[in-house]
């Protein structure tokens, strides 16, 4: 609804170029740098179609911190100067994960406290190096695993820990940079099971604890084998809502090669899933944003052949663009 009463409100020419802002919830995408920096398609495509940006590898521990102590922040100031520089908004993601954390991570011997002193450390040096030019970040990602309980993946947090490191991490993450949302950032949980109710849960205690958490990202890396429909995430995402919450589509991709049918049945699929993604955060006014994970098919983690992105592997649009971004897709 409010992406047709802005269609009428905002002239056409206004929305041509970044269709995110007219949407009432930005659209972004997650950026490979190392592939973006220098090439001229690649950032006319995120200049010209994104109003956010998310690193898709450029803030994560094992490249923010690769030795204890010695901070590497290189080539993500690049990233966000190059977003800041273009009027695009940053997803930071992610501070704490079970994946892509350094070798001294995962190798030390740690003591509980020596533990919870080296994560505050990260979460405090990197929110703080950030502030104010990233405005939301994932501060833990993927943190359940499918049947709800809490994951530990090959990081020491869950095992050292326990569940509090996930307060840790939020506390320190406001402490340092007071403005910025803070997220957790959860894969499947987009429909009903014990990931989503535990997903529920834990928001729930966090808030009624006064912990900060203002939003939680569902990825929604889905397949047009069977994909989240516009009424499953309208509920998950009220789910979230009637906790005080902000959601948002943090991670979207829709592969496709398990789908029988011509490509271009595939792709109408394709299309479907996205439009049905952007509907919903359309009609829940909780729903802030949606990222796609990554730029086209050239760049997918998930392979250029899954085709799973809005733009081809020559950058051009396809019909999945358009169900995303509506008219100004066009
Ligand atoms: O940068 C090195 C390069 O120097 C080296 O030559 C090359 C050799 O394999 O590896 C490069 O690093 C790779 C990196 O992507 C950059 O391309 C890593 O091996 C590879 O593991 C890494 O994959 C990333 C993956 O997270 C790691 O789990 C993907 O790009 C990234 O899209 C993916 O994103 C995750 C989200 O963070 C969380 N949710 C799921 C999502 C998909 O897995």
């Amino acid at each position: 609804m409010r992406r047709l009463l802005i269609a009428w409100l905002v002239p056409l020419a206004a929305i041509a170029a970044v269709p995110s802002p007219a949407a009432g919830y930005a659209l972004g995408a997650a950026v490979p740098w190392d592939r973006v920096r220098d090439d001229v398609a690649r950032r006319a495509l995120v200049e010209r179609r994104f109003g956010s940006i998310t690193p898709e590898n450029e803030l994560k521990m094992e490249r923010l911190q690769p030795l204890q102590g010695a901070y590497a922040f290189a080539s993500a100031d690049a990233l966000v100067a190059y977003a800041a520089a273009h009027g695009k908004r940053v997803r930071g993601h992610t501070l704490v994960w079970h994946q892509q954390h350094p070798a001294w991570l995962r190798s030390g011997l740690w003591t509980p406290a020596a533990l919870r002193a080296a994560l505050v450390d990260h979460v405090t040096t990197v929110a703080a190096h950030f502030r104010g030019r990233v405005d939301s970040w994932d501060v833990v990602n993927e943190p359940l695993d499918d049947d709800g309980t809490f994951r530990a993946g090959d990081a020491p947090w869950l095992p050292v820990l326990g569940p509090a490191y996930i307060e840790t991490a939020l506390r320190a993450a406001r402490a340092a940079d007071p403005d910025a949302k803070l997220f957790i950032n959860e894969v499947a949980a987009e429909h009903k099971g014990p990931k989503l109710d535990a997903l529920v849960r834990l928001a729930a205690d966090l808030r009624a604890r006064g912990v900060p958490l203002d939003g939680i990202g569902l990825q929604n890396h889905t397949d047009t084998a069977g994909y989240p429909d516009r009424a499953r995430l309208i509920d998950t995402m009220r789910r979230f809502a009637a906790l005080g919450l902000e959601v948002e589509i943090t991670e979207m991709d829709v592969g496709t090669l398990r789908t029988p049918g011509s490509p271009a049945d595939r792709l109408t699929r394709q299309a479907d899933a996205y439009g049905e993604a952007a509907a919903a955060c359309d009609e829940v006014r909780a729903c802030t944003r949606l990222t796609v994970w990554g730029l086209s098919d050239r760049d997918s983690w998930r392979g250029a052949a899954e085709r799973a992105l809005p733009f081809d592997t020559a950058l051009r649009p396809k019909p999945a663009w358009r169900a995303l971004a509506g008219p100004a897709g066009a």
